[in-house]
């Protein structure tokens, strides 16, 4: 299977292309902004008839959710043009797709994690843009699984954990909002939720056989303090975590309170064991320590 990946430089890009580097049965063709602009759907017709893939993977995104509020034309180009532009792409070959989308599509005002089937609806630049990705690649049907997932970290690019990790070595304390809860996923855990979807496809040449969303995110539930702290705890940094709230840490884009999501269809569908975050995070911080 030869596999047109889109935004390879970003964490899940590298993290998928790590974790499954290139063999006899799978083929990555990896691309980002430089080499192929999801915005443009020329340059993406042009690119996959000189390659030929069987299935495209787009990890491509407009990631900066505070920047977005100020770009909300630049956010809409990668976050809502690039996968209509991949889905419509995908579909007049009749290639799979695997999008990639996130929390952010739901207010944020909820106590029960969200299921697929909840109803969407936020206000944030990044969350609107990637919500209408999500309905164009619905939309123009087709052979597509869009996989939600959130709060992402990993060993590669700017990531909270990174940042944690940099900041515990340099400051004695450091203030970490405490009222926000989501579910912390380490990217390779999502790169190998996205490799087992596309064995779904190898194995299934008919499915799905119209889009179908998943949540992937790992288990359990944190806030970033909580995170933070797990970090301080996992690396041995005397640093002091201290809970604070959304207010004393203002930002562009308002954060949802609330966005931990339930993963258990993906589970259950994929016969997939989904690790504990805290495990995972260990799992990273060894990689980076
Ligand atoms: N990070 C999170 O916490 C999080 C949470 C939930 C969901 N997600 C979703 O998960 C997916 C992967 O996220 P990530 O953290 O791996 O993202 P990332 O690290 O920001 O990587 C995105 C990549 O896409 C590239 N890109 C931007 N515009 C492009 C364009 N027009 N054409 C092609 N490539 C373009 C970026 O290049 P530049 O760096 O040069 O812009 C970057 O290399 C995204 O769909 C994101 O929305 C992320």
């Amino acid at each position: 299977m030869k596999i047109l990946l889109t935004g390879a430089n970003g964490q899940l890009g590298q993290s998928l292309t790590t974790i499954l580097p290139n063999g006899p049965d799978f083929y990555w063709i990896r691309t980002d902004i430089q080499d192929l602009d999801i915005s443009n759907l020329e340059a993406i017709n042009r690119y996959l008839t000189i390659n030929q893939a069987d299935a495209i993977v787009n990890c491509a995104a407009y990631t900066a959710v505070d920047r977005a509020e100020e770009e909300p034309e630049l956010a809409s180009q990668v976050n809502t043009i690039g996968p209509a532009n991949l889905a419509n792409a995908a579909f007049s070959r009749q290639i799979p797709l695997i999008h990639i989308s996130t929390d952010y599509v739901f207010p944020g005002t909820g106590h029960q994690p969200y299921r697929e089937s909840d109803p969407t609806g936020t206000n944030t630049v990044y969350g609107r843009t990637k919500l209408e990705g999500e309905e164009a690649v619905r939309e123009t049907g087709g052979r597509s699984v869009i996989i939600r997932t959130s709060w992402l970290y990993s060993e590669f690019g700017h990531n909270f954990v990174r940042t944690m990790l940099r900041l515990g070595q340099e400051r004695d304390s450091i203030g970490v909002v405490n009222d926000q809860r989501g579910c912390p996923t380490y990217a390779a855990d999502l790169a190998q939720a996205v490799i087992r979807v596309l064995k779904e496809f190898v194995s299934k040449p008919e499915w799905p056989s119209k889009p179908i969303v998943y949540h992937f995110c790992n288990s359990g539930e944190a806030t970033w303090y909580d995170m933070a702290a797990e970090v301080m705890h996992v690396a041995g940094l005397p640093c002091a975590v201290i809970p604070v709230s959304s207010d004393e840490y203002p930002q562009k884009a308002k954060r949802p309170a609330f966005s931990v999501m339930d993963n258990s269809l993906f589970s259950k569908t994929f016969n997939f064991e989904i690790a504990y975050w805290k495990e995972s995070l260990t799992r990273c911080l060894r990689n980076l320590i």
